[in-house]
């Protein structure tokens, strides 16, 4: 936990991020074992080749925390250029956006507003459009607008539950209830004690509760993980209650355990890689790098290679 610290910390390094914006993406740079590229089209050419081998796709366009509200409209004017590409491409039609980088911490009734934009353009195309969850303070709205534009009418946007919130429990019922698609993920940030579960095994017997009920009761719940325990879990409780494979997805993040999601795959599961893109990575790299520190070796390997 005090490794997730350092790198959240460090990911706020400007410098740092300047040093490794010169190396990271050139090709065969570090990041690209996470990031697909900097501009859609990398993302795109990433996205067909791994649709090629059977994976389910979503595109995120990385940035987070717009501090203008000029930004937060530059960045859903880009995700409407974005869903266009995808549309011409012919890659599935899934993406993920991050509120905070539609306004949400400058104006939640204009975030709103953006993703409604968003959601214009991309719903009738067929899209499903997919809200990351931030850190717990920003829980709250997130939900509301979702369930706002849900109330709207627009049926293909799904929101994220993190088990290591003590909250996501009971946020999970009012989203059954709602009967909006949930992907449920442990948790990317660091989370203090009021809020959240700080020892591993609590936030993964939260998971495998949440799991257990969005199996059950969920709207073609997607388990977003890299857990193998957990993963072996969900599918002996799908063989159990007679589930099918199709009922549910596994997610994955790009880059992270490829064995594990190609073999999941041969085995019959949906397999959905989660495929970041473009020129704001540091942080999400960062995070990254919290989460398994041995990353750090495809940075050190990829530098050395540099000279
Ligand atoms: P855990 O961290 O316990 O790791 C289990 C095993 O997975 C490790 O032992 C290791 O083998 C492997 N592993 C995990 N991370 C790795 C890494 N970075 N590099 C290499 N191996 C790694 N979070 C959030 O707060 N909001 C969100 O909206 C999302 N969205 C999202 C989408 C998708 C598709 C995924 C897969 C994940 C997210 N997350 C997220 C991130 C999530 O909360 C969590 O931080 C990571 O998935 C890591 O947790 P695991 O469930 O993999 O378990």
């Amino acid at each position: 936990m005090l490794s997730k610290a350092l790198f959240h910390a460090l990911a706020a390094s400007r410098p740092l991020e300047r040093l490794a914006s010169r190396y990271g993406m050139a090709p065969g740079g570090f990041a690209r074992r996470f990031v697909a590229g900097e501009t859609v089209a990398e993302a795109i050419e990433v996205g067909r080749a791994l649709q090629a081998r059977g994976f389910l796709l979503t595109l995120d366009q990385l940035g987070e925390r717009v501090s203008t509200l000029d930004e937060a409209d530059a960045a859903s004017r880009a995700y409407v250029r974005t869903a266009a590409e995808v549309v011409a491409s012919g890659i599935e039609r899934n993406l993920s956006v991050k509120l905070s980088q539609l306004g949400l911490h400058l104006d939640p009734a204009v975030c709103t507003d953006n993703l409604r934009r968003i959601l214009m353009a991309a719903a009738p195309q067929g899209f499903f459009v997919r809200v990351d969850m931030e850190e717990s303070s920003t829980v709250d709205t997130t939900l509301a607008i979702v369930k706002t534009l849900r109330e709207q009418g627009f049926d293909e946007l799904g929101v994220v539950l993190q088990s290591a919130l003590y909250r996501s429990e009971q946020d999970l019922a009012r989203m059954l209830e709602l009967r909006v698609r949930v992907r449920l993920v442990k948790g990317a940030y660091k989370e203090p004690k009021p809020v959240a579960y700080q020892k591993k095994r609590d936030v993964d017997a939260a998971y495998e509760r949440m799991m257990r009920r969005l199996m059950t009761e969920g709207n073609y719940p997607a388990l977003a993980t890299h857990d193998p325990v957990l993963i072996q879990r969900a599918r002996q409780f799908a063989s159990s209650r007679g589930i099918g494979p199709d009922r549910f997805e596994f997610q994955m993040l790009y880059g992270v355990r490829r064995d594990l999601q190609t073999a999941l795959l041969s085995e019959g599961c949906r397999v959905r890689v989660y495929l970041p893109f473009g020129r704001e990575w540091f942080p999400y790299y960062m995070r990254r790098l919290g989460e398994r520190p041995a990353n750090l070796a495809f940075v050190v390997r990829s530098l050395l290679r540099e000279r």
